[in-house]
């Protein structure tokens, strides 16, 4: 469906870059360091959906709904505070589908500025962003090891410009020895650090607040850091260093509880949706969630978390569907309705049908003109 007029003026934008950001002096050892989150590649759309943006030029994850996990260096300090912007939900900070929020209130660990450490701090949006994806935390130091991702629109190159589109990289976990010879007064209690020996990929200036994360034993997202600094970016023998996750997430959830205002992670099992799903004009569009190892059948109050980016969300017909085709609606359409985007947790009553199997998140657009994509759907079980 057409939109009468444009509804919404051009929002403050997150251009890439802040001046607090816009430089650093190239190696001093007049080493070599491959160019090029450095060493990354361009992130999917939805593949990281917990990921946000801030501002003042730092990263973030989603903790709840309305509370964004960042580092304390990036923010200044405990208070009331409305200055930042947080942008979610898009991998291009120019999309048209971002999803932006305003801070209200922000929390710096206390400690940060002690020999205790722990570069965290919690930013509370003016409103939740419902049914928005979030990050689990480690909460024990299983997962401190092996490989982690790290994703970010920090600059690319030591000294370079921020990045438009969202990058990712692959680095592996260096033990505590072996980083504290390259920087003596790390904390590694608090610290975790990763990087390879020759250097080449790293977080560098502008991911600073952003996730270093990894899969669990579930396969899933689990928190590990949060960028925090490093000797220049991607140096040989200088690994990033990051806020050690599973040391500090009990602060974290301690504090989050007493900020309160979002809704905390479900807990249960979290079955998602792989990739996107365009939406086609006047067509149907599914994403398949597998469920398995779950015994009997599903909840009486099962969690559906959709994340539908739509140039006019009124166009759009969205159930559920089960592994036996019973079909649960979670949004009608509505000629009147221009918004964009369906982001939404909704709750079903399942109770009568086998939880394992395909479910279907199932969006029909039935009024011609407006497309778009499935991002996301996610079960909780
Ligand atoms: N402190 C930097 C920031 O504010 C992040 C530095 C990360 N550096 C590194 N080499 N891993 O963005």
């Amino acid at each position: 469906m057409r939109r009468a007029a444009l509804v919404v003026a051009g929002a403050a934008t997150l251009a890439a870059g802040t001046a607090a950001h816009a430089s650093a002096a190239p190696p001093a050892d007049g080493g070599t360091y491959t160019p090029q989150v450095v060493g990354g590649t361009q992130a999917a759309q939805g593949e990281f959906p917990w990921m946000v943006r801030l501002s003042m030029g730092c990263g973030g994850a989603m903790y709840t709904d309305q509370l964004v996990l960042t580092a304390a260096h990036c923010v200044n300090g405990t208070g009331n505070n409305t200055s930042i912007t947080a942008t979610y939900g898009v991998v291009d900070l120019q999309s048209s589908s971002k999803v932006t929020r305003q801070s209200t209130y922000v929390y710096r660990n206390p400690g940060y500025s002690t020999s205790a450490g722990g570069d965290w701090a919690l930013i509370k949006l003016a409103s939740p962003i419902s049914g928005a994806a979030t990050l689990p935390l480690a909460t024990s130091t299983a997962y401190d090891s092996g490989t982690f991702t790290v994703i970010g629109w920090g600059a690319a190159t030591e000294g370079g410009a921020q990045q438009r589109y969202l990058l990712k990289a692959q680095v592996p976990f260096v033990d505590d020895t072996t980083c504290k010879s390259s920087y003596p007064s790390m904390k590694t209690a608090v610290e975790i650090c990763a990087g390879y020996p020759q250097g080449g990929t790293d977080t560098c200036q502008g991911d600073s607040g952003g996730p270093m994360v990894r899969r669990d034993g579930a396969g899933n997202w689990i928190q590990v850091g949060i960028v925090s600094y490093g000797q220049g970016c991607a140096r040989p023998n200088y690994p990033g260093v990051y806020a050690q996750v599973s040391a500090l997430s009990s602060a974290i959830a301690t504090q989050a509880a007493q900020l309160g205002g979002g809704t905390t992670p479900p807990t249960g099992t979290v079955f998602s949706s792989s990739g996107t799903v365009t939406i086609p004009d006047l067509g149907t569009a599914s994403a398949n969630v597998v469920v398995s190892g779950i015994s009997g059948n599903a909840p009486s109050a099962l969690s559906v978390s959709v994340d539908i980016r739509h140039t006019y969300r009124g166009d759009l017909v969205v159930d559920l569907v089960a592994p036996n085709g019973t079909a649960f609606r979670l949004k009608n359409s509505s000629s009147s309705d221009s918004a964009d985007n369906v982001i939404a947790t909704y709750t079903v009553n399942a109770s009568a049908v086998a939880a394992n199997g395909t479910w279907k998140l199932r969006a029909q657009d039935v009024y011609s003109g407006d497309t778009g994509y499935i991002a996301s759907a996610k079960l909780t079980f």
